[in-house]
């Protein structure tokens, strides 16, 4: 996990090559819709292994079977909200949560509406009451222009005040990022990688297409 050098609070994993290969696998125009969902299920179970190195520890006695010794809990993985944006973050969270399996999971339906305007659509909302002592991970694969995460963060928000408010997602556009964090500085944000830029129906490049066609086999 490295931090960009442009931001505070923006890491990639371009340091982990099984990251990379799974990034690789998605990328590849022959991938189908199966092998697509399960590197996104890869994707969320190994980043939710490398956030919990982020995340506070707490040392606690362990009896073995022959004598007691020191072990440890990770307490921040007790209280972990998920909010996955549909579709396509739904096999990123279903990783996500065989190593955050304690998460309450909410649901935002919001989308992009087509170009020029981009308007962002938000019809279901299911979010649980936010605690000052979780993390809340709003997982949506593909970070574009930011315009769909500025107002799920705004929504979530009305949940209440977390300890901390990360994005998880698989690929970025450095004009999301920097929208993102413009509106909501106190994200964090976690992708495999940072690409190059948009294009101008908002698709990011080199990117991997449409993730929610791409995993769903329906446009
Ligand atoms: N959403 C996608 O699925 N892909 C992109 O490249 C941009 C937004």
């Amino acid at each position: 996990m490295m931090e960009d050098k442009r931001w505070k609070g923006v890491y990639s994993f371009e340091d982990s090559p099984f990251i990379m290969e799974v990034l690789t696998e998605l990328r590849d125009k022959e991938t189908d819709s199966i092998s697509f969902r399960k590197g996104l299920v890869k994707l969320g179970r190994y980043m939710g292994y490398e956030l919990t190195k982020t995340m506070e520890v707490e040392k606690i006695k362990v009896e073995t079977p022959l004598e007691e010794t020191e072990g440890v809990v990770v307490k921040d993985r007790r209280n972990v909200v998920i909010i996955t944006v549909l579709r396509a973050a739904i096999p990123l969270m279903e990783g996500l949560i065989k190593v955050l399996e304690h998460a309450r999971v909410g649901i935002i339906s919001a989308s992009r509406g087509k170009a020029p305007k981009f308007e962002i659509e938000m019809n279901y909302v299911k979010v649980p009451q936010v605690k000052p002592e979780d993390t809340v991970i709003i997982t949506d694969p593909m970070i574009a222009t930011g315009s769909t995460l500025i107002k799920v963060i705004e929504e979530v928000k009305k949940y209440g005040s977390p300890k901390r408010l990360i994005v998880l997602g698989v690929l970025a556009a450095p004009e999301g990022i920097s929208r993102i964090k413009e509106a909501h500085p106190e994200v964090e944000i976690f992708v495999t990688k940072i690409d190059r830029e948009l294009n101008e129906k908002g698709y990011i490049l080199p990117g991997l297409g449409d993730a929610g066609d791409r995993a769903f086999g329906a446009p």
